[in-house]
């Protein structure tokens, strides 16, 4: 059987990290990179840390709208796949990349699996919303990480048939790399923290770093918490842009850093007090470390994670994220609670996903 997966930005190398060696070893796998994120930092150092193979096709589509990056990564997904015609196809999560490649699968008439299916936000301000809506629904086979997930795509009338629960490889890959992570970064020395005593925050949706406002809201937020607590805030290329065309700044008591490396991240994550972020992969990583995580937006699609309290759904109402933020920094056993809380975390996804392509394949 010859598949084909498609990945092209960071959240996608990382969580596709335990799947690519598995696909290779059972399927004949053609891997394309569509170049989306091009950066050493936000590319290469994940393949170079993770002794990832090089993608056999590499489009470097880099940066544009959303429709001109879109369309050039059709154009250039459909003539590999004229020329390698795969038996199936298998996109991941909700980004450009994903829905570029399930749109060309879908009008070669080529079965696609979609990975991470299911997951709703119910904000289609998103450009991943729309994004995971047309993936889910173009799909034949829909591997979810979760029942809410599962539960989404039944009420979407999708059949239960093509529906198989399989979890996330982002907890397979942070609890497979927290090892080396412990044993090889050095960024806490680099920035002179030691456990448990400085927090760390992320934001790089569109949502919140496109509306000014909620943006503003967001930076005054944070710099007011670092009155309270050091705070280390590796910073994504589309928010490091943005804060700079608004004028915006921040304190000085922020440690802005450039985009980590994984294995620095992991080690961040593995040893902040809790973290603040608007980012997908980084819920479910924190709650693989028992890592509180203040979610900064309005809705989650990790709602298993926010419905047992092991994740806090913040907002980005400036007023509220520094009352519950402080709440929580004058409140250590709090804290305690939180990390205490149990979530049963698959953490052999990528096997039960190798097992499932198997079997429809071999129907
Ligand atoms: C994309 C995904 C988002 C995912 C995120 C992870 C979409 C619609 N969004 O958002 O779901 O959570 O990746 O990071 O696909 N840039 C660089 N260097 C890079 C990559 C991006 O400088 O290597 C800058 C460019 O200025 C670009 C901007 O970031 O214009 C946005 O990049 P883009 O790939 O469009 O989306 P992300 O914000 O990274």
């Amino acid at each position: 059987m010859k598949i084909v997966t498609i990945l092209g930005t960071r959240p996608e190398i990382t969580k596709l990290s335990p799947l690519i060696p598995l696909l290779d070893k059972e399927f004949e796998h053609i891997l394309i990179h569509t170049g989306q994120h091009y950066d050493y930092e936000m590319d290469k150092v994940f393949f170079e840390e993770l002794n990832l193979r090089n993608p056999d096709y590499m489009l470097n589509i880099g940066s544009d709208t959303q429709a001109k990056q879109t369309a050039k990564m059709m154009v250039g997904v459909e003539e590999v796949l004229l020329k390698e015609k795969p038996n199936a196809m298998m996109v991941f999560a909700d980004t450009n990349t994903p829905l570029a490649g399930c749109l060309v699968a879908a009008k070669l008439n080529i079965p696609l699996i979609h990975l991470e299916a299911g997951c709703r936000s119910f904000n289609k301000e998103m450009p991943e919303e729309i994004n995971r809506i047309v993936c889910d629904h173009c799909s034949d086979y829909l591997l979810a990480p979760d029942n809410n997930a599962k539960n989404n795509l039944l009420k979407e009338g999708l059949s239960e048939n093509r529906i198989k629960v399989v979890g996330s490889t982002a907890i397979e890959a942070s609890l497979r790399n927290v090892i080396i992570s412990e044993q090889k970064s050095n960024i806490l020395e680099e920035l002179d923290v030691k456990k448990d005593d400085f927090i760390v925050v992320t934001v790089h949706r569109a949502e919140n770093t496109n509306n000014s406002e909620v943006l503003k809201s967001l930076v005054e937020a944070i710099n007011k918490i670092s009155d309270k607590v050091k705070v280390i805030f590796p910073i994504h290329p589309r928010t490091k842009k943005i804060i700079e065309q608004n004028s915006l700044s921040f304190s000085h008591n922020i440690k802005i850093i450039g985009p980590q490396s994984y294995i620095n991240m992991l080690k961040l994550l593995n040893n902040c007090l809790f973290v603040m972020s608007d980012s997908g992969g980084i819920q479910e990583e924190a709650a693989t470390f028992n890592t509180p995580c203040l979610v900064l937006r309005n809705e989650t699609e990790w709602t298993y994670l926010t419905d047992i309290g092991k994740n806090i759904l913040l907002g980005t109402n400036k007023e509220k994220i520094i009352s519950k933020t402080e709440d929580l920094l004058n409140n250590k056993e709090k804290i305690q609670q939180i990390k205490n809380i149990n979530v049963d975390l698959n953490k052999e996804a990528s096997k039960k996903i190798i097992e499932e392509i198997k079997n429809e394949f071999s129907k």
